[in-house]
């Protein structure tokens, strides 16, 4: 979910909104605001469905509050407990209309929480977990009253509450009583300070308010901290003092806006050679590699995928065992880890909530957390003992495209790194890194028969890929790619493997995308035995070959051409035009291209 929080001398709802159409990327189920001002009170307002369906109930209200109130929350949501309806939408407001609560993550002890309020006799209005907050926090207001007032009250009774809560949670709250101030508590879920001139902002992430202030905060865990246009003050959930962690956003603003582009991925993916050419010049951190004698790669969804590439080229430039694990599974198979592993949790956002319990759990074990990350103040990095930043600066649209070429650009460095550390040097590979910018940027001006291909395979039932040794993983994240944003059936496959059951799904004009490698690979055959296979079988086969291989014509249907490079670095390439592809054909299918269904970029809960 996406979360916003103003205090300053601006109307608040202008400012909220502004933020939420930032992040709504992170959640899309439905969207709510709630602005607090002396006057009016609390005026809340929310809506199921993207955050266009708030703009336009909110074009119908004429409530002074929404005009003039300076202070306010607001929400995106990706749905958790309770499907994504009006009423289960954030804000959630306590039965005596004092609080608005909006709330990231899971309340895992919601059910007592709430059975005992309801022993009470408060009714409840939604399904959702939420709302035990909104009634907790009201109850805990009118017990301080009288021994507290203003702000103090509103944040010590966030302590009190946040104390009572299990699980992972950002939670907000305002309330018409202390009309100036915003508080939150953060505890496994992200949340960042924005320090402005006369107000301060929180959110989910600082593409929210870099617009406003460069000077952010993130929050540690177990933090409460209660913002008014001039103060921000952070506690523990104890109310002992406490700071976080401050930084200044370096981000391009202009960079968080489509520039021209019909949608978020296409820019996304255009940028990719100043992306990779950025990330090139990444500062390494100061991290001793000599004793690495296992590398564990930790990573979800595209990171994933990267992290697989990186498996490859770690084992063959090091020569030290890797081994590739979902983060969601990792723990779960009690990873037999010490000092002597590299873990390497990869993560565009910092945030993935799976990502981190494995790495937290990888410490425990006693490893060392290399965090490879594109989010500065992010969780991750900042629970790593060292982190390598990737410069793809922000990533809006929901499908991963610079952020996985980063990725594998900064997993390539790591490679080369630990392979540096065991006396093995790689100059050629260094060098053929550096020419990656230039050859994107020409594969880039070649889309064109992309989308020709995207339009006639729009109506396709199915879509196949093929692959192997980096050309598999690749075949996953275009598969991925496909599901993603086109909703259609996607598979990708190890090539060898096809003939051990999954060649039984190709009938007649089955789509197959094949990457094939270099033709002086040893690979090279048997990826053509693989396509004459499915060939014979009726495949449409689809061959996304380097150029000058001339070996495949009369075995492709469609041959897409990308640039010449070791074979190790391939997929920098080979994933371009499976990225062109999936956003064309979502895009001819007529669906949202950077808010795919079902979806969020940030998955903050497990
Ligand atoms: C979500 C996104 C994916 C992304 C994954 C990992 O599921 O939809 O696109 O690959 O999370 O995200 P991370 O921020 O950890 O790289």
């Amino acid at each position: 979910c996406g979360i916003v929080g103003y205090a300053g001398g601006r109307p608040a709802l202008d400012i909220v909104m502004d933020g939420l159409r930032r992040l709504e990327y992170r959640g899309y189920d439905s969207a709510g605001v709630a602005i607090v001002d002396a006057i009016s009170g609390l005026a809340v307002e929310k809506a199921a469905g993207k955050l266009i369906n708030l703009e336009k109930a909110l074009a119908e209200r004429i409530d002074t509050g929404f005009d003039i109130g300076m202070t306010g929350i607001g929400h995106t949501r990706w749905a958790t407990h309770g499907g994504p309806t009006d009423r289960n939408a954030h804000p959630h407001v306590s039965a005596d209309g004092r609080v608005a609560v909006i709330h990231n993550g899971i309340i895992e002890n919601f059910a007592a929480l709430r059975a005992s309020l309801e022993a009470d006799g408060v009714e409840f209005r939604s399904d959702t977990d939420t709302e035990v907050a909104a009634h907790l926090m009201a109850a805990e207001m009118r017990a301080l009253r009288g021994s507290l007032e203003g702000p103090a009250l509103l944040a010590e009774a966030m302590r009190l509450v946040a104390r009572r809560l299990e699980g992972a949670f950002t939670l907000l709250a305002v309330s018409p009583d202390v009309p100036d101030a915003v508080v939150a508590a953060r505890r496994n879920s992200p949340l960042v300070v924005g320090r402005g001139k006369g107000e301060n902002f929180l959110a989910s992430d600082v593409s929210a308010f870099m617009e406003h202030t460069r000077e952010a905060i993130e929050l540690g865990q177990d933090q409460v901290v209660l913002i008014t246009p001039e103060s921000v003050e952070i506690t523990g959930f104890d109310g002992s003092p406490a700071t976080g962690t401050a930084f200044v956003v370096d981000w391009d603003v202009a960079a968080a806006t489509k520039g021209g582009y019909d949608f978020y991925m296409l820019k996304e993916i255009a940028e990719q050679p100043q992306a990779v050419a950025d990330t090139l010049l990444s500062r390494f951190p100061d991290l001793s590699l000599d004793e690495v004698r296992k590398v564990v790669i930790i990573a979800c969804g595209t990171a994933y995928h990267a992290g697989m590439i990186a498996g490859y080229a770690i084992e063959q430039w090091a020569r030290i065992p890797c081994d590739v694990e979902l983060a969601s599974e990792f723990r779960y198979k009690d990873p037999i880890l010490d000092a002597s592993t590299l873990v390497i949790a990869i993560s565009q956002s910092g945030e993935t909530m799976d990502t981190l319990m494995a790495l937290r759990h990888a410490k425990a074990q006693g490893a060392r957390v290399l965090a490879i990350c594109n989010t500065n103040g992010s969780t991750i990095p900042r629970e790593s003992d060292a982190v390598l930043y990737t410069h793809g600066g922000p990533e809006i649209a929901v499908a991963s495209t610079k952020a996985f070429l980063t990725q594998l650009v900064a997993c390539y460095q790591v490679g080369l790194r630990l392979g540096a550390a065991r006396g093995f040097s790689h100059a050629d590979v260094t060098a053929a890194l550096r020419a990656v910018p230039d050859q994107l940027r020409a594969l880039l001006t070649r889309t064109d028969e992309i989308r020709e291909l995207a339009y006639d395979l729009a109506t396709a039932r199915q879509v196949l890929f093929i692959g192997r040794h980096v050309g598999y993983p690749v075949a996953l994240e275009g598969a991925l790619k496909l599901k993603e944003l086109a909703y259609m059936h996607a598979e990708g496959f190890a090539a060898g493997e096809l003939k051990h059951g999954p060649i039984a799904l190709i009938d007649e004009g089955t789509p197959v995308i094949c990457v094939l490698p270099a033709p002086g690979d040893p690979l090279h055959g048997k990826v053509v035995s693989n396509i004459q296979e499915v060939r014979a079988r009726g495949a449409r086969t689809i061959v996304i070959a380097e150029e000058g291989d001339e070996t495949i014509v009369p075995f492709a249907d469609d041959v897409i051409r990308v640039p010449v490079t070791p074979a190790l670095l391939a997929p920098l390439m080979t994933t371009v035009p499976m990225q062109i592809l999936a956003c064309e054909i979502a895009a001819a299918r007529g669906h949202d291209v950077d808010q795919p269904r079902n979806l969020a970029k940030s998955v903050t809960v497990e």
